[in-house]
């Protein structure tokens, strides 16, 4: 294997591997990436390209690449006890500190913890619990989950149907009872409305779909308080507090899906806390462990716990590795880190705000038709004609090209439609930010130029 050229990965890699999200013909012909070691924000690839994550992975490696008490604690883990189940009235000790740590670091009320490997596998998780939940209530028929379009919740058959991403419902992952209204995208609907007329607009359209299903047929409602893979969508301020009281006036359980903006993302441990908000269960993944290893959780609220818990009897679910001993020791690493850089309040009184001031100069670029942030996740919106704006045809090509220059000049960023997504490391100092917004310019002036010449 020392022996092989990065043509010899290539062509093994487009022989055998079937990657995630990933049309096979395309990639074959292009030939992948091969992405060889990483260390602090920088990616490094077999050619020899050093480039900057701006993307954290996956939205995912929040406190950098590299970083030793990660690893130590893994290996302790793994020397002490690398593996033991939770089905056999077993539990183990790391798990029993982070549930205590997550309870204590979430909102008031989520009390309980559920784990899972993946936010699709917790996404899963929620959508059995809370159909169990309402049956053990005696109201069997609450069943339909309201979701947005453009939400991400996940890639299973079940977290795929309640997300709102058309594309993945039509291949085989349209289960029933999920349904979907708007999301509170401003830069397509919000037309001359006020930000604060624009959030009551957004919600009410909960409150419309609700009275068109009836409530007694309406489980819950599931949001991202920022939908992150639908293009950073960042709702009008207001908005989420609005749709939680429209939640319970109806008695619909109200799910935070935080796999993207808990952690700090947002500057604050969770958005939830930003927006002052008290959901009945939430997602975390991602974060938690800094992808470092797979590990997801459901924090459950008391209400549902209560009844799962007096009236439930055996709750049949759960995977060989929930509460993973390694991944919480992992994780347990990651918070201290997290905690211990003060990362939050960073981003919530420095490299947030710096990355809003340096992005804002952007709008004036000329295929630009909006730039927002909100803490450590920023979007650029490309537009045809910026009066209107008047978007692409067909949208997303444009987004590509400029996501291709981009990756060409040493920045991974990630193409949603057309717009450009940033999404670095909680641990991004304003160099960095400097070094990723200098990046994106350029990327924008190349692909300008090349749309003149097409
Ligand atoms: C908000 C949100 N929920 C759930 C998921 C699914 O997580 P996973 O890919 O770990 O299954 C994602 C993944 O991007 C996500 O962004």
């Amino acid at each position: 294997m020392q022996d092989m050229t990065t043509q010899d990965w290539r062509e093994l890699d487009a022989l055998h591997h079937l990657a995630p999200f990933t049309d096979y013909r395309e990639l074959r012909a292009a030939g992948t990436r091969v992405i060889t070691h990483a260390q602090g924000h920088y990616i490094h690839d077999s050619d020899g390209n050093k480039i900057l994550d701006a993307m954290a992975g996956l939205w995912c490696v929040n406190v950098g690449y590299g970083r030793h008490e990660l690893v130590e604690a893994a290996t302790a883990q793994m020397t002490k006890l690398p593996y033991y189940n939770n089905f056999f009235k077993t539990s183990n000790q790391p798990i029993i500190a982070l549930s205590k740590r997550l309870v204590d670091l979430t909102p008031d009320g989520l009390n309980n913890v559920f784990y899972a490997n993946s936010g699709s596998e917790a996404n899963d998780t929620i959508i059995r619990m809370v159909r169990h939940f309402w049956a053990l209530a005696g109201k069997p028929e609450k069943k339909t989950i309201i979701a947005r379009t453009y939400g991400y919740h996940g890639s299973t058959i079940m977290s795929a149907s309640m997300g709102g991403m058309k594309a993945m419902h039509a291949q085989a992952a349209q289960a029933t009872d999920f349904t979907h209204i708007n999301p509170p995208y401003g830069f397509l609907y919000q037309g001359n409305l006020d930000e604060a007329a624009f959030a009551t607009q957004a919600a009410s359209w909960l409150e419309d779909k609700i009275a068109e299903i009836g409530a007694d047929h309406v489980a819950a409602f599931i949001a991202e308080p920022i939908q992150g893979a639908g293009g950073v969508i960042i709702p009008p301020a207001g908005y989420l507090k609005q749709v939680e009281a429209i939640c319970r006036k109806h008695d619909v359980l109200f799910i935070v899906d935080e796999v993207i903006t808990g952690f700090g993302r947002t500057g604050h441990w969770f958005a939830s806390h930003g927006m002052d908000l008290s959901p009945d269960m939430m997602t975390l993944a991602k974060g938690l462990t800094s992808g470092y290893v797979p590990m997801s959780a459901v924090m459950v609220g008391d209400r549902v716990a209560a009844r799962l818990i007096a009236d439930g009897g055996e709750f049949y679910h759960g995977f060989t590795y929930s509460g993973h001993p390694v991944a919480a020791a992992v994780a347990l690493a990651n918070l201290d880190l997290i905690e211990r850089d003060g990362l939050v309040e960073k981003i919530r009184n420095d490299t947030g705000p710096y990355l809003a001031s340096v992005l804002a100069p952007l709008a004036a670029h000329p295929l630009v038709g909006e730039v927002r942030s909100f803490g450590l996740l920023g979007a650029i919106e490309l537009v045809k004609d910026k009066a209107g704006p008047v978007l692409f045809d067909p949208v997303g090509q444009v987004g590509v090209i400029c996501r291709d220059h981009a990756i060409k000049s040493g920045l991974m960023v990630r193409a949603v439609r057309d717009a450009m997504i940033m999404s670095p490391p909680l641990t991004f100092e304003r160099d960095d930010i400097d070094l990723m917004i200098a990046r994106v310019s350029t990327a924008l002036d190349q692909t300008f130029e090349d749309l003149q010449t097409r």
